[in-house]
Formats: C-alpha cells, sequence, structure tokens
C-alpha cells in the first residue's frame, strides 16, 4: 500500500509487478449484468432513502399518498431486483480482491457487502409488512395488491419502527462502503472500483 504511494510514477513499469496503472488494465470485472443491477440498485435505494424522509416530512398534507404510493411501487421493485441479483450472484462469483488489498480491508469489504445484501432484502420486506397491515395497504402504481392482513395500526406501526431504524444501518453500510470504493479509485489506484464500472462493450 505504502509502495504505491511512495512510487506514484510507476505506471509503465513491468506488468508482473502489481502496480496500480497496469492493474486497471488486467483486473478481473464484474460482468455487465452484475454492473448493471449495481448501479441500477444503487441508484434506486439513493432516491428511496430520500423518498422516504421526504414523504415523512409532508405526511400530513393533501397530496402525499402520491409519494407513498411511489415509494412502496419502487420498493417492490428493489426487492424483484434483489431476488433477481442474488440468483444471479449465486451463479457468478466474483474473484477475490487483489493481493495488494489488506487481508482486513478485504474481510471488512465482504462483511459490508454481505450486510448490505441482507439490508437490501430487509428493507422492502419491513416496508412491506407495515404496509399489508395499514389501512392504505399496497398498491403496485396503482394497481390493488393481494390483501391478506386485517389493518391493525399498532402492528404496521411496529413494521414501521423497524423500517425507520434499518435505514440508518443501511445509510451508515453505505456511507462506509462508498468510502471503501473511493478509496480504491483515488487513493489506492488498484482497479479494484473499475472491477464494478462500465467500460464500452463489457
Ligand atoms: C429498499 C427499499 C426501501 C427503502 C430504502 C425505504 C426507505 C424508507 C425511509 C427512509 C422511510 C422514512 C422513515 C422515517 O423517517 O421514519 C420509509 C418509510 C416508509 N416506507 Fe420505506 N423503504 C423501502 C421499501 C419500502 C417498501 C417496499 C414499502 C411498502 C411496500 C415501504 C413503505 C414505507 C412506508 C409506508 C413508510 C412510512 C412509515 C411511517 O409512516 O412511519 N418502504 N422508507
Ligand atoms: C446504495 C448504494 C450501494 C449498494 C447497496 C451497493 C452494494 C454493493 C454490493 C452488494 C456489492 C457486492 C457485489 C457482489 O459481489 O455481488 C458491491 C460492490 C461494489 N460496489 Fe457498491 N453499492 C452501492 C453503491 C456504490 C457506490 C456509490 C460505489 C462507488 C462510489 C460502489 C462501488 C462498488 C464497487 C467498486 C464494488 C466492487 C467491489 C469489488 O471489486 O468486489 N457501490 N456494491
Amino acid at each position: 500500500m505504502s509502495a504505491k504511494a511512495d512510487h506514484p510514477n510507476h505506471h509503465m513499469t513491468s506488468p508482473s509487478l502489481n502496480l496500480p496503472a497496469a492493474n486497471v488494465e488486467t483486473v478481473w470485472r464484474y460482468g455487465r449484468t452484475a454492473i448493471v443491477l449495481h448501479w441500477t440498485l444503487a441508484v434506486l435505494l439513493t432516491f428511496m432513502i430520500g423518498l422516504g424522509w421526504y414523504m415523512m416530512s409532508i405526511e400530513r398534507e393533501a397530496g402525499s399518498a402520491w409519494y407513498f404510493n411511489l415509494h412502496k411501487s419502487v420498493g417492490l421493485v428493489i426487492a424483484l431486483l434483489v431476488a433477481v441479483g442474488v440468483a444471479w450472484r449465486s451463479g457468478h462469483r466474483p474473484e477475490s480482491l487483489p493481493v495488494s488489498v489488506p487481508r482486513w480491508q478485504a474481510r471488512l469489504a465482504f462483511v459490508t457487502q454481505t450486510l448490505l445484501y441482507a439490508l437490501m432484502v430487509l428493507m422492502p420486506v419491513t416496508g412491506y409488512l407495515g404496509a399489508s397491515h395499514s389501512k392504505a395497504g399496497v398498491q403496485l402504481f396503482g394497481l390493488p395488491t393481494p390483501r391478506w392482513a386485517v389493518p391493525d395500526h399498532d402492528r404496521a406501526e411496529q413494521f414501521y419502527n423497524i423500517h425507520s431504524v434499518l435505514v440508518w444501518v443501511l445509510v451508515a453500510l453505505v456511507v462506509l462502503h462508498v468510502a471503501g470504493a473511493l478509496k480504491h479509485l483515488l487513493w489506492d489506484k488498484d482497479g479494484v472500483f473499475q472491477r464494478m464500472w462500465f467500460r464500452s462493450g463489457s
């Protein structure tokens, strides 16, 4: 790590050395499907966190129902994309991180990414369970979805409380994850960020 910082101009030297610029060209990358799913989910999740907080701030105003319904609908789309992603991922294991990544950082990345998956499942599930016990119920872009629970305000609130607390866990994980990704891009320059970035024709 420090060796790289000490030799920022070594990018044209032997490709057999694990040097930054050489890695960016030769490093293993995620496939197109994984990359498109990753960035679609990253955008949708960020949007949903903002939308969730915004709609709570206008909860009692006329017209807020539109935002709640949009939130529920996009949340269900996210659940579907996560299910597709997990299925895809189970058949497409990524290669390990380059050996230049210290062991504790690789472990931290693994734990963070695993917890991100857990939160991407738990957020829609708790939101859906809460909404299913609410009077408003769940519509998917205006289409009613099956009602299987009797409206129960306290029940709904219990799920919403979990939903509202978990979002902070999600935010903390995203901050850590993005900080790690940007560290690879700007500081380590080891091609790890590029593993998840688009390239023409990939
Ligand atoms: C990854 C997906 C989701 C994210 C990131 C997310 C995020 C949020 C956030 C940030 C809030 C505001 C919490 C607060 O300030 O108290 C919220 C509230 C809410 N979410 Fe979600 N949500 C997701 C999925 C869903 C789904 C799938 C549904 C329902 C089908 C849903 C239904 C709700 C409802 C009804 C509220 C208002 C809760 C209340 O009245 O206390 N969410 N969500
Ligand atoms: C809501 C936001 C995000 C979520 C939930 C998320 C989630 C994930 C998950 C679960 C993985 C592991 C993929 C797998 O192995 O199956 C991953 C990988 C990755 N993410 Fe994100 N991500 C988010 C945002 C970002 C952002 C904004 C960046 C860049 C600034 C980023 C950069 C990366 C990179 C570079 C990898 C690949 C790491 C590797 O080489 O293994 N992610 N992300």
